[in-house]
């Protein structure tokens, strides 16, 4: 499994493209394969978690033709899809677990879907119990209603369902099976989650009625093909744009950002924690997009995070977290639960690995309380297999002194496979290190001196 080494930054000044974003590049894959017609693909992000929607769509029929990594022709197969001859490997993706259970509940088929040791511990009540409200029959193996999943799929009935949670999966997988009920199915959230399914759907035609957190669609209705282009993923720049802030002097500019305000609360945290940044929209029609500068990384000061901004910020959490170690004085996480049941139990997984640093941090049962501007020292962490935990924590290492190692970072794969081509990019602008890196990673065998300041390597 290879780690990564990670050592202190005096100084960035760096531009990074993004690569697609995740959470659209699984919808695209999926509906237009539930759609009618050809649909052409652009901007796909190729992690293992995007591929493992798209070769999930393929073994339900879905004739997919790939250009190249980023770009797909799919032929939608208009709502009918073939029975898998074997069960589904959804890998570590909640994303493609989730909402495949709920296009396949109305599939007149049995399909089995199945994950790695972490989507297998993540919980799918929250899906199953609505959609056998509908009249699907599913059936979980793991205790307490865990992965492999079961789908018998069949004729269903529309619902008006009121979510226990904001989360942007159980909405999606609703609507994806209300699309194919007999009747309505509203879908209505405690808070607003992350919007790509109803903008998406609505581009490849269908009709929603959208009313404060409710979601109504119609059954019956059918999804028409329309190419599609995916932003860069908000999520993925969220690690560069916290080191810049946090680095006095450190000048950044991150093009192809997706900026859908319902991903972007980052920001707003980011702003109340004295950051310097510019958000620029270039495009703004399906899904916003543009460029994010931060002007003159600083001295970042403590502030509360919690409420109806959670959802918006909840894959950004681990990375905030590093912003509040950062800052000056106390930073207050709370109404977090959620980040218990992610890729790994995400407020323990911080916990641990930032006391490890140095940070002076608690963790309460929705959340985390981190006092910031303690001197940081190297550590060698685990990630857990968490993508975002293992990038948050190399993050954090830059702001270490000595030669920290994040370990067994494959995990990054999932949603960020040019994190360690983007860390060498930043890393070679900061001309104060001799020992500037090179991508692709080799072995480095400099000796360690008291001069340098920074370099990464991959290590077996
Ligand atoms: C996602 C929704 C969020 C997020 C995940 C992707 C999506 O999960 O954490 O990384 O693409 O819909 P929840 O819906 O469980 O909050």
């Amino acid at each position: 499994m290879p780690n990564l080494k990670v050592y202190r930054i005096r100084k960035l000044s760096a531009e990074l493209e993004m690569p697609g974003d995740k959470s659209m590049s699984h919808r695209a894959i999926m509906f237009a394969g539930l759609a009618d017609g050809t649909t052409r693909v652009t901007g796909f992000l190729p992690s293992e978690d995007c591929l493992s929607t798209l070769h999930a769509m393929q073994a339900l029929g879905v004739e997919i033709d790939s250009i190249d990594a980023t770009t797909h022709l799919v032929q939608g197969r208009n709502a009918q899809f073939l029975a898998p001859g074997e069960p589904l490997d959804c890998g570590n993706s909640g994303t493609t677990m989730r909402l495949l259970t709920g296009l396949l509940a109305a599939q007149p088929f049995t399909t089995r879907l199945y994950g790695d040791a972490s989507l297998t511990k993540r919980p799918m009540k929250r899906v199953k119990e609505p959609l056998e409200r509908m009249g699907a029959a599913i059936r979980c193996e793991g205790a307490d209603h865990r992965p492999p999943i079961e789908i018998t799929g069949g004729p269903l009935r529309g619902i008006d369902y009121q979510t226990p949670v904001a989360s942007a999966q159980l909405k999606s997988a609703l609507l994806l099976a209300g699309l194919q009920a007999e009747g309505k199915t509203r879908v209505t959230e405690p808070t607003a989650s992350r919007d790509h399914t109803e903008r998406m759907l609505r581009h490849f035609h269908a009709h929603l009625a959208i009313e404060g957190w409710s979601v109504t669609v119609h059954g019956g209705t059918r999804l028409h093909a329309q190419d599609f282009h995916v932003p860069g993923d908000f999520s993925s720049a969220a690690f560069w744009l916290v080191a810049a802030a946090a680095l006095p002097g450190a000048h950044l500019k991150i093009t192809n950002a997706g900026l859908n305000p319902t991903r972007t609360g980052l920001l707003n945290v980011l702003l109340r924690m004295g950051a310097q940044l510019r958000e620029s929209v270039a495009s703004d029609s399906l899904e916003p997009c543009g460029t994010l500068e931060i002007l003159e990384g600083t001295q970042l000061k403590g502030t509360e995070i919690g409420g109806d901004e959670i959802p918006n910020i909840i894959d950004e959490i681990p990375i905030l977290a590093v912003a509040a170690a950062l800052a000056q004085g106390r930073t207050v996480i709370k109404d977090a639960a959620e980040l218990r049941v992610k890729e790994s139990d995400r407020l323990a997984a911080v916990a641990t690995n930032f006391r490890a640093f140095g940070v002076p941090i608690e963790e309460t049962p929705d959340g985390l309380i981190i006092e910031g501007g303690a001197p940081l020292h190297a550590a060698k962490v685990p990630s857990y297999g968490d993508h975002r935990i293992a990038m948050a924590s190399a993050i954090l290492g830059l702001f270490a002194d000595g030669a920290s190692a994040i370990e067994d970072t494959a995990c990054i794969r999932t949603s960020y496979p040019t994190f360690e081509k983007h860390l060498a990019e930043i890393l070679d602008g900061d001309t104060s290190s001799k020992f500037a890196v090179k991508w692709p990673f080799k072995r480095t065998k400099a000796k360690k001196t008291e001069s340098r300041s920074q370099e990464t390597e991959a290590v077996d």
